[in-house]
């Protein structure tokens, strides 16, 4: 991959993005919310999104990922520890992430994590934020698995798997 082929930066709702219409990572709930949603939940604040352009494909809308804040519930952590913890949590949590088709598997989701893990590791120098939650698709749950994030609801036959990685690693992480 060349160092500057993409760029990631924050999404602006008064820009339009080359081809994020005919955004397709496989995935048909990603592909609908970046075709139809992304850009009314920036405009009303209900989460931040930052884009990965394709600088040798006029700026292509080629990756994503979407983040907010989250409050977890004391009895989600107990299969992580029996310390004490408040009956809410603070958490950033990641809610959508999708590489387009053509380029996975070329470690992009792996750039974008670790920008999410620069930003949450930025707010929470600002405010309390325990860790990072995100809801994996279950064919994503082993990407995850190996950025260190750990699964709250193992038992669970959930379509999704409640993940979490705690700030303390995300720190340790990069500092
Ligand atoms: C999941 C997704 C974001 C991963 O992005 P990517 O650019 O393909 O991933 P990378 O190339 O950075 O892979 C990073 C590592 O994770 C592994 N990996 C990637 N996708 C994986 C998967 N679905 N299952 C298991 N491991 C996976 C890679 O082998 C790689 O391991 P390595 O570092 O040991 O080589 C991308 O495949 C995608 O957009 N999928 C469809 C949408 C989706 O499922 N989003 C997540 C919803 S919660």
């Amino acid at each position: 991959m060349k160092a500057n082929r993409f760029l990631i930066e924050q999404y602006d709702v008064n820009k339009t993005y080359y081809q994020q219409k005919n955004f397709d990572c496989g995935n048909r709930v990603i592909n609908k919310f970046v075709h139809s949603s992304l850009k009314k939940q920036v405009a009303n604040g209900f989460s931040q999104a930052y884009v990965l352009l394709n600088s040798e494909n006029n700026g292509r809308f080629s990756a994503f990922y979407t983040l907010s804040s989250f409050k977890l519930i004391a009895s989600d952590m107990l299969s992580l520890s029996s310390g004490s913890f408040p009956r809410d949590i603070p958490c950033a949590r990641l809610i959508m992430l999708g590489v387009e088709n053509e380029l996975q598997g070329q470690g992009i989701g792996k750039k974008l994590m670790a920008d999410v893990f620069h930003r949450v590791h930025k707010a929470a120098k600002e405010i309390g934020i325990y860790g990072l939650y995100l809801d994996a698709d279950l064919a994503a749950i082993d990407f995850y698995r190996t950025l260190g994030f750990v699964r709250l609801n193992e038992e669970s036959e959930s379509s999704t798997a409640k993940m979490f990685l705690s700030m303390r690693e995300i720190h340790a992480a990069i500092e």
